[in-house]
Formats: C-alpha cells, sequence, structure tokens
C-alpha cells in the first residue's frame, strides 16, 4: 500500500507557483491576486479560509480577507461579490461555504463573475467543465485530478465509484473521470444515499472516491484488493486518547482499508491540502487569463 501524500504534493505545487510567479513579476506583471469572503465564525471556515491566506503568502500572491458577521443581508454579501467583480486588481475570489441560512447559497454563486470563479461553482464552469472546454474546475476534483496525475495511477478503462453527489465533488468528480483523456476514460458509478447495495457497488470499484461527509462510513470489506482509495471527508470525532479530545478522519475507515488498497490518501494531510493548491492554481490562471481573454 502507497500513501498518496498531499502534503508533498501541495507543496510541489505551491514551489512551482512560486517559482512561476516570482518569474512573471520579474518581468514587470501584475501579482495574482485572490479575495476570499467569510460570513459568521463558522470554526471549520475559519480553518479552511486561514490555510487559503496562508497559501497565497507562500506562492506570492496578493490575498484579501473580507470578513462578516454572521447577521450580513443577501443584499449586503451580495453588494460585496458585486465590488469584487469590478475590482479589476482581484483576479479571482471565493465565498466560502456553508452561509448563514438565511442567505441563499445559489444566488451568491450566481452573482460571482465566472471569469473569477476560482471554486469552479458557477453554473458556466459546471457546464463548460461537462463539455470539455476551457473551465475553472471545481477545487476539490481539480486536487483529486492532480494527485492521480502525479502519481501516473492509470485510469483508462478503471471502473471508478464515486460516493457522494454534492455539486461541489461528487457530481463533477463523476463528470471529470469519465470524461475523454488523462486523467479521464474511467467508467463511473455516481452512488448516493438511495444507492442499492452501496457496499456492493463499492466492491466493484478500481478507484473509490468517497465523498459522502460521515466519518469512517466505508468499511474494509467494502474495497476490492488492490483498489485506490481517495478520501475527501475532513470529520472531528472524539477521542479521549488526544490531549484535545478529538480527532479528524475521513470518510473511510482507514485502519481497515489501508492494507487492502493499493493507494490512499491520509486524513489530514490528503486531498485537503490539494484542494487549497488547486485554489491556487485557478487564481494563476485566471491573473494570467488562460481561461477567459
Ligand atoms: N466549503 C467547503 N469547501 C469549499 C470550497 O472548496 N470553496 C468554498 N468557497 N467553500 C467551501
Amino acid at each position: 500500500m502507497q500513501l498518496l501524500d498531499g502534503k508533498l504534493l501541495s507543496e510541489n505545487i505551491k514551489s512551482e507557483l512560486a517559482a512561476e510567479v516570482d518569474q512573471m513579476v520579474a518581468k514587470g506583471a501584475k501579482r495574482p491576486h485572490l479575495a476570499a469572503v467569510l460570513v459568521g465564525e463558522n470554526a471549520a471556515s475559519q480553518v479552511y479560509v486561514q490555510s487559503k491566506i496562508r497559501s497565497c503568502e507562500q506562492v506570492g500572491f496578493k490575498s484579501t480577507l473580507i470578513r462578516q458577521e454572521a447577521d450580513i443581508t443577501e443584499a449586503e454579501l451580495l453588494k460585496i461579490v458585486d465590488q469584487l467583480n469590478q475590482d479589476p486588481d482581484v483576479d479571482g475570489f471565493i465565498v466560502q461555504l456553508p452561509l448563514p441560512k438565511h442567505i441563499d447559497e445559489e444566488r451568491i454563486t450566481l452573482a460571482i463573475d465566472h471569469r473569477k470563479d476560482v471554486d469552479g461553482f458557477h453554473p458556466i464552469n459546471f457546464g463548460r467543465m461537462a463539455q470539455g472546454l476551457p473551465a475553472f474546475l471545481p477545487a476539490t476534483p481539480y486536487g483529486i485530478l492532480e494527485i492521480l496525475r502525479r502519481y501516473n495511477i492509470e485510469t483508462a478503462g478503471k471502473h471508478c465509484v464515486v460516493v457522494g453527489r454534492s455539486n461541489i465533488v461528487g457530481t463533477p468528480m463523476s463528470i471529470l473521470l469519465s470524461r475523454k483523456g488523462y486523467p479521464g476514460d474511467c467508467t463511473v458509478t455516481l452512488t448516493h444515499s438511495r444507492t442499492k447495495d452501496l457496499p456492493g457497488e463499492v466492491r466493484r470499484a478500481d478507484i473509490i472516491v468517497a465523498a459522502i461527509g460521515i466519518p469512517q462510513f466505508i468499511k474494509g470489506d467494502w474495497v476490492k484488493d488492490g483498489a485506490v482509495v481517495i478520501d475527501v471527508g475532513i470529520n472531528r470525532i472524539e477521542d479521549a486518547s488526544r490531549k484535545s479530545g478529538t480527532r479528524l478522519v475521513g470518510d473511510v475507515d482507514f485502519e481497515a482499508v489501508a492494507p487492502k488498497c493499493s493507494h490512499i490518501t491520509p486524513v489530514p494531510g490528503g486531498v485537503g491540502l490539494m484542494t487549497v493548491a488547486a485554489l491556487m492554481m485557478n487564481t494563476l490562471k485566471a491573473c494570467k487569463k488562460e481561461i477567459y481573454q
């Protein structure tokens, strides 16, 4: 069993980006600029956004963090989105999800200029991705493609089972892995809470992408010998043996699954760090106008 080291890969990607930014800036180009909007006090969101801002520093991007109270109105948030859309210095921006219940996430996502949508959540980017056109790819699936690519994992003709059909991970992942080319050309099964015999479906997989948001959901006897396992989950569970009283686990029962598979991503240190690296790649593309002129 080989660990798919998201920490190492994300550091490699960030070094590559930093070198490119140095070169661009030395030639007089503008420094890439990512803005992040964080609403409320969600603890996980605060950690994720801090990690994005810290990564900007590491790669030499300018970053702006816009923090707002949880009681901000939808209209006020839309105004911030519009200002970021209009700001010529901002290449790309994200609005960290989830948002408070009184704000319609779909309305916010639709308001973001698709040319600055470095999360790849706007339907224009989603539709272009589905058609194989140049698009900002959603950061988590993009990070997973980079893991497969950088570890030279064969995908053509493989049976991939994606567990979870969210708009930001499961559904785009199923589309990307079924697209033509590498990493792709998989035969994909997209499973969800209404799937009959989920263990049976997962057992058929050469590649498993677990993105269901339930701690240690995928069990050892659901996994075929030699499967590649990509664990998207980041769940905090109680653990009395730790000083903090908690620890992070994925959507896969790592202890039981790891001995059976050929490759597996750890949690932490796997997909999460690659999501941030992918966001940095998208921000550079936005600055270079690689996707949209
Ligand atoms: N919440 C969980 N994942 C993400 C992400 O990739 N982007 C944003 N904006 N919010 C998230």
